[in-house]
């Protein structure tokens, strides 16, 4: 949520078209509104718009040409979406300008405390307290640097943040439980949310952790602590994601593209170290109690992988929603196994949720996209998706590599990998001719149901927990209502709500057609439109979507023309389908 870019170099780079750019590609972090402050000549300049950055251009901002500069895309939490609510926020004086994602939860305390110091606050969010107390601070002799560390040590809340001062040449940046990570190129530095960010500019990085403290000067980088200002030496990582892979190339959108790459990503996916998948299914055989927790999409592939592991490794795992998991302390002990999902690391509940578990000394095992992030670094166990970056707010590709992965190591579980491996590869082998074939009948479908106020999906077992991301896929990006059930749920109260061409997506496979089937003709009697996506067509589908089966593995496969009915039925509807309204990528508040 939010996301920040910041650059420093040595003058030949223009460090506003770098943030410019940096921005572009964080949108998906947030849209609501979009900043940049430039110093040039020891003064800043600010310039913020709400709305999208998208097709802005570098002469549009009328910034001199300058070596630093910050900037940010905003989601909002505190205050309105309002131009004065965006950031980069300055200290009365204008001289020191901060971008901060993240919340701030003592910002009234700090508010009330700057106010009685006479200082005018002239927003209405939680952010503005840092610029303020850092300039009340130097002006009671404190250095920017110490300034900026006293500030940030007196935040409760999650924040990264970065600061620049009109006569300091110096670029600053903290985090602690927001994204922050240092990008190093030859001759110039990035402060930005996420990798994609300056992927153009260098693939080497330094993943901050919480705490850590950023001072980018003429003399290179420094991290130091926020807590006693010492010094501390980082690796530096080299990225493997190209910056092709964070481009849209032919396609009009991130989402088919990335719906698209699923053609590989399955199979990326499963191509895991055989050392580190064994070491999984030695955690998960020694555990006494796993939990699978993940948020929205991620506990999509959670409550699938449930119904795979009691299937295929006979094996009972609880799962439960990340932003829930506190109920369930008392459950923890040393020998629990949590098994953290995530596309981006960095989900606050998620995080809030780990943290839980670690406290009672539970052992962490995390299946994520983002190499260094947050989650990454602080589990026991990590496996990564290797699906490259999901820059589509939608999350897609990224949901059919947590489901490979789980159902890899429900087989393993089951001393059955190779099974499991070759299962998984037909699924990958087919997803070209899923997309080419499911196509043309989800788009004829997306033009006749545009106007629909209301849409269902039904699937038992296996297939149920598709229904559920199916249906969070059409809200999401149609902003048409949708919801999923198990088959034999509608009939205790929903079904009131089918009426004539009410479309009904059924998710049939071979070992629950008799009885889902017997639910589609419940609400085609009612008028339901039924739109059935199995391996053999049924006299009750209206609209049928061919789609072998592939047993165990069935909801990698039965939830693409899904991803691809949300997508038309976005563009159908004229929605934005890789930035749709209010939501962001990686929710970092809780
Ligand atoms: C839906 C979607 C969200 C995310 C959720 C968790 O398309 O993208 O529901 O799945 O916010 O995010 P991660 O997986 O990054 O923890």
């Amino acid at each position: 949520m939010c996301g920040i870019i910041a650059y420093r170099g040595d003058g030949e780079k223009d460090a506003n078209e770098v943030v410019l750019k940096g921005l572009k590609s964080l949108e998906y972090r947030g849209y609501d509104s979009w900043g940049v402050a430039s110093r040039k000549d020891q003064k800043i300049k600010q310039i913020k718009n709400i709305g999208k950055i998208g097709h802005i251009e570098l002469e549009q901002l009328g910034l001199a040409k300058s070596k630093t500069s910050i900037g940010h895309t905003r989601w909002a939490t505190h205050g309105s979406v309002h131009k004065r609510n965006a950031h980069p926020h300055a200290s009365s004086c204008g001289s020191v300008s901060v971008v901060h994602n993240g919340i701030i939860e003592n910002f009234q305390e700090l508010r009330a405390m700057l106010s009685e110091e006479g200082i005018e606050f002239s927003t209405d969010t939680d952010t503005e307290v840092i610029p303020h107390n850092i300039m009340h601070l130097m002006k009671g002799g404190d250095s920017f640097e110490e300034a900026f560390r006293k500030t940030l040590l007196s935040l409760r809340g999650s924040f990264a943040v970065v600061a620049i001062h009109s006569d300091h040449d110096v670029l600053l940046g903290a985090r602690n439980g927001s994204p922050l990570v240092l990008g190093i190129g030859d001759n110039d530095h990035f402060l930005a949310s996420d990798v994609p960010a300056f992927l153009e500019h260098t693939s080497k990085v330094t993943y901050l952790d919480d705490d850590d403290m950023v001072v980018i000067s003429d003399s290179g980088h420094k991290v130091i602590s926020l807590l006693d200002g010492k010094e501390s030496i980082r690796d530096i990582h080299t990225v493997t994601w190209d910056v092709e892979q964070a481009k849209k190339g032919k396609y009009d959108h991130f989402m088919t593209k990335e719906i698209d790459e699923q053609k590989t990503t399955i199979k990326n996916a499963i191509e895991q170290d055989s050392e580190l998948i064994d070491k999984c299914i030695e955690a998960l055989n020694d555990a006494n109690g796993v939990f699978f927790v993940g948020c929205g999409t991620s506990y999509h592939a959670c409550v699938s992988a449930s119904y795979q592991f009691s299937h295929i490794a006979k094996e009972h795992v609880n799962v439960v929603l990340a932003s829930e998991f506190r109920n369930y302390e008392e459950f923890l002990n040393e020998k629990t196994l949590m098994v953290a999902v995530s596309q981006s690391g960095e989900t606050a509940d998620l995080l809030d949720a780990v943290k839980t578990a670690k406290r009672k000394g539970v052992k962490i095992m995390c299946i994520v996209n983002v190499m260094g992030s947050t989650l990454m670094r602080i589990s026991d166990i990590a496996v990564l998706m290797n699906a490259g970056p999901e820059i589509c707010v939608l999350s897609t590709k990224s949901y059919t590599s947590q489901l490979s992965i789980l159902t890899l190591l429900a087989y393993g579980l089951a001393d059955r990998l190779d099974e499991g491996r070759r299962l998984i590869m037909k699924v990958s082998d087919s997803v070209g001719s899923i997309i080419k074939k499911s196509e043309p009948i989800v788009s004829a479908l997306a033009e006749r149901f545009k106007t629909s106020s209301n849409m269902f999906l039904i699937g038992r077992d296996l297939a149920y927990p598709s229904a559920l991301e199916g249906a969070l896929k059409i809200k999401e990006v149609s902003y048409i209502h949708a919801e999923g059930f198990a088959g034999g749920e509608l009939k205790h109260g929903t079904i009131a709500l089918i009426e004539e061409n009410v479309p009904v997506i059924v998710l049939s496979t071979d070992s629950t057609r008799e009885l889902i089937v017997s639910n589609a003709m419940e609400i085609r009697s009612r008028g339901g439109y039924i739109i059935g996506i199995d391996s053999v067509p049924n006299p009750v589908f209206d609209t049928f979507i061919k789609i072998d089966s592939f047993g165990n593995a069935d909801p990698i496969a039965m939830i693409i023309p899904i991803q691809l009915l949300s997508y038309h039925l976005a563009i159908q509807r004229g929605c934005d389908p890789d930035k749709p309204r209010n939501l962001a990528k990686s929710v970092t508040v809780k």
